[in-house]
């Protein structure tokens, strides 16, 4: 039996306690535990996706928010335009995943009803705590999509490590998994970060479910002849008409499946719904540093002086959607009526 992995957020002691993140760059061979003490170590830590996954992100800023507002020492006067001020830092971190923004509102508004670094601390638990049940949830309503011995493709990571609970898309698989269904993941690898190849195979691995890790371009194949039958994935945001921004690389998963027949689901709670934002066109995509796709684990592949593009996320269009595992049901198309109602619910 491996030992489970380190809590992927914690925070350790009250409002003089520290934030302790599980560093993802280092899975799956190192697992170190990276202890911060101020608002910047947060940011380099979400930016260079030591903490990474659209729900985790707006989780560890939050206690970003307790440790930049704490070494501030704002008076009840300053507290507010503080804590935006704050807020704003931790949101220029990472400009797609919409959680992050969901969570420092959430940071604001309690700063606005009271004035205080417990206060903050509170929301931020709340906040850990509220991903944590819609984790859970999404689960229960998604299970029992899984199919009885047949073959789940999967992209980048949406499990333990991406959420404050069990995940989005994996968060579907582990329940499936306890009750007895039996079935094999196949993991993209999911360039140029690899998060497939070196966390989700490492959960899945950890979890004891079979799981495979397969090229990126590899999968459009296996989808059109037949050898999966389910494509599961998580999302960053998702616009009030169904389209979705999740890691580059989730579309032509979505294509293949719509042109061979086979059922694209995205999981993704409530949070990660932005009502804002009317299509996947308005949705900010971040785009990274170049090294990443001309090197590989810090040697380079490229030939010297040739750049890259590094779009981090791609958008899928709603009309290759077959369905939303949320915490609060699966949304099927017509999905613009299903999302205004569900979110209208969900407040
Ligand atoms: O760049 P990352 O690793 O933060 O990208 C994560 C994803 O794209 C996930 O699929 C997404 O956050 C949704 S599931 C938690």
């Amino acid at each position: 039996m491996t030992a489970p992995l380190p809590r992927t957020i914690r925070w350790v002691g009250d409002t003089g306690g520290h934030l302790e993140l599980l560093d993802q760059t280092k899975l799956p061979t190192e697992e170190v535990v990276l202890e911060l003490r101020d608002v910047e170590g947060v940011v380099d830590a979400i930016a260079r996706l030591c903490v990474r996954g659209a729900p985790a992100i707006g989780v560890a800023a939050a206690y970003g928010v307790v440790l930049g507002v704490r070494a501030r020492a704002p008076t009840p006067q300053t507290f507010l335009g503080m804590v935006a001020e704050i807020a704003n830092q931790l949101s220029a971190s990472r400009p797609t995943a919409v959680n992050l923004r969901w969570a420092l509102e959430r940071c604001i508004g309690a700063a606005a009803e009271r004035p205080n670094v417990d206060a903050l601390l509170a929301e931020a638990r709340a906040i850990q705590s509220d991903e944590e049940l819609m984790s859970r949830k999404i689960g229960e309503h998604g299970a029992e999509l899984v199919p009885e011995g047949g073959t789940v493709l999967t992209h980048c990571n949406t499990g333990r490590l991406a959420t404050a609970g069990d995940g989005t898309a994996l968060s579907v698989l582990f329940p499936a998994w306890r009750r007895g269904a039996r079935f094999e993941v196949l993991a993209d690898e999911t360039r140029p970060l690899l998060q497939g190849a070196r966390l989700t195979a490492l959960e899945l691995q950890r979890e004891g479910i079979p799981v495979r890790v397969l090229a990126d371009g590899a999968a459009a194949g296996l989808i059109r002849t037949g050898e999966v039958q389910l494509v599961i994935v998580g999302a960053d945001r998702i616009a009030a008409n169904g389209d979705f921004a999740n890691k580059v690389g989730t579309s032509p998963l979505a294509l293949a499946c719509h042109a061979a027949g086979v059922p694209f689901y995205v999981a993704a709670p409530m949070s990660t719904f932005d009502l804002a934002v009317a299509t996947g066109d308005d949705i900010p995509i971040e785009e990274r540093d170049a090294t990443e796709v001309t090197g590989l684990h810090g040697a380079r592949v490229a030939p010297e002086g040739v750049g890259a593009r590094n779009p981090a996320f791609d958008v899928t269009p709603h009309h290759l959607v077959t369905g939303i595992v949320t915490d609060i049901g699966v949304l099927k198309p017509p999905f613009s009526p299903h999302i205004k109602e569900s979110a209208a619910g969900s407040r």
